[in-house]
């Protein structure tokens, strides 16, 4: 089988990886990729970008693929998937209608509500009238949501209700002029992704991501700084629970709107004391989870990938998972979320592969990376690596990926030095 993967981050990157270990696998185009892909597979330039709906079926043709894998959101709202659809390619990424599950929070918690899916309380607000009415109806801790694309970034959770005014007045003056005030959600948080063909939800195995820069989740929200999975905290039938409940039943309802559903469903929940509750829907695998998931699955992704492509996973074995644990560690260059700092060179990257002990294994996925003047790596974007880690159990697996974190050096770099560690100290419990 021959695949493009659209996208140049280190989800991208983690997807190759398992795309290149599947012994169907006889070419992995990645497009555009980066320095860290280029290591392991083909790189090219997408005429256009990756928004380009006909540079990328170009490409697509260019490289006589079988499956094209899209990671990043932008394509698919720009309806890369049809396009790449409406040329016979099989393509593993929800149309531009399907992909609104996570452009617009309002039409996502329109469909929850038609799905009778578990949700926090919202209202979507276009007025500042309506925004100061809907928070002291719900009372602190106060959620404002930009009702559109945001990386993550577009969600304001504080207790200070001028701050949560004026992130909605901010969101207001913007394309669409619409915010979402929702409910609080208490309790901790899991990402599953749930592989879809229009018709049928496969989960992969739950993980936790940290959204905040800081340590005990101090500071803005960034992409995502770190992941481990499995969750050993988590309820054993969650995975189930959340197909039943939340999967199958959005899936459902976008077949029957004529809009079905195939790639990633990405479901964002908080495990309440009322039970697990959606944060938020996406339409394409996180980052960083992806780098912690793929770690563990030991079914060959490309496999799985197209047959949700085609229609046919109901006809796939059940998933094979490593007993291991994997963890991952995103090291950010100086001032990520703000601008980041760019151009450094980073040292120590060869190293990491020292760490392999036959039990443990450690290796650096790229994100903001790029090849300097005489060919040496350097830092090219705000979160610049993901450090993974693998082990037998989640201590181990972190041990190694802090180990491997350590040996890089990038001038002005920080990281969180807490990813899975109150996982690892029992210290997650979940109330109810
Ligand atoms: P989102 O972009 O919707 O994923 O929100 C980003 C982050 O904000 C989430 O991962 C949560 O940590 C937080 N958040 C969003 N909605 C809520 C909510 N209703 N209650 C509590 N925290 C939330
Ligand atoms: N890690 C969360 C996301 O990809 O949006």
């Amino acid at each position: 089988m021959k695949v493009l993967v659209i996208g140049s981050g280190a989800r991208e990157h983690a997807i190759v990886r398992a795309l290149c270990a599947d012994p169907e696998v006889d070419l992995v185009v990645a497009a555009p990729g980066n320095p860290g892909i280029g290591r392991i597979a083909r790189c090219v330039p997408i005429e256009g970008g990756p928004t380009d709906p006909a540079g990328v079926v170009a490409l697509a043709r260019e490289c006589e693929v079988d499956l094209v894998v899209i990671g990043p959101e932008a394509p698919l709202v720009a309806g890369v998937a049809d396009a790449l659809r409406d040329s016979g390619f099989a393509c593993y990424g929800p149309s531009a209608d399907a992909a609104r599950l996570e452009g617009s929070k309002a039409f996502a918690k329109e469909v929850m509500s038609a799905a009778e899916v578990p949700t926090g309380l919202a209202h979507v607000c276009t007025t500042i009238d309506e925004v100061a009415a809907a928070l002291d109806s719900f009372g602190a801790p106060h959620v404002v949501k930009e009702d559109g694309l945001a990386a993550g970034k577009g969600v304001v959770v504080t207790d200070d209700r001028q701050v949560a005014l004026d992130h909605a007045a901010a969101c207001l003056t913007k394309v669409g002029g619409r915010v979402v005030i929702e409910e609080f959600l208490d309790g901790p948080e899991v990402s599953l992704f749930c592989v879809c063909d229009g018709t049928t939800a496969v989960p992969l195995a739950p993980a936790q991501d940290f959204k905040r820069v800081g340590d005990d989740d101090a500071g803005p929200n960034t992409g995502g700084m770190g992941a481990y999975s499995p969750l050993p905290w988590a309820p054993a039938d969650l995975a189930d629970h959340v197909v039943t409940r939340i999967a199958q039943p959005v899936l459902d309802e976008m077949r029957r709107r004529g809009t079905p559903f195939v790639g990633t469903l990405f479901v964002g929940l908080a495990l309440t004391s009322r039970g697990p509750r959606v944060i938020e829907f996406n339409a394409r695998f996180g980052d960083p989870e992806t780098q912690v998931v793929l770690a563990r699955l030991r079914t060959p992704l490309a496999g799985l990938l197209h047959a949700a492509a085609s229609g046919s996973l109901d006809s796939v074995p059940a998933l094979r998972w490593s007993d291991d644990a994997a963890v991952t560690v995103v090291v950010a260059a100086e001032h990520y979320p703000g601008p980041p700092r760019t151009g450094d060179p980073i040292a120590g990257l060869d190293e990491v592969a020292t760490l392999d002990d036959g039990e443990r294994t450690a290796y650096v996925l790229h994100a903001g990376t790029a090849l300097g003047g005489d060919g040496e790596i350097v830092s090219a974007g705000g979160r610049v690596l993901s450090v993974v880690g693998t082990g037998p159990d989640l201590a181990d697996a972190r041990e190694v990926a802090y180990a491997a974190v350590g040996l890089i050096e990038l001038p002005g770099s920080h990281h969180r030095t807490d990813i899975a560690r109150k996982a690892v100290e029992g210290a997650i419990s979940l109330s109810g």
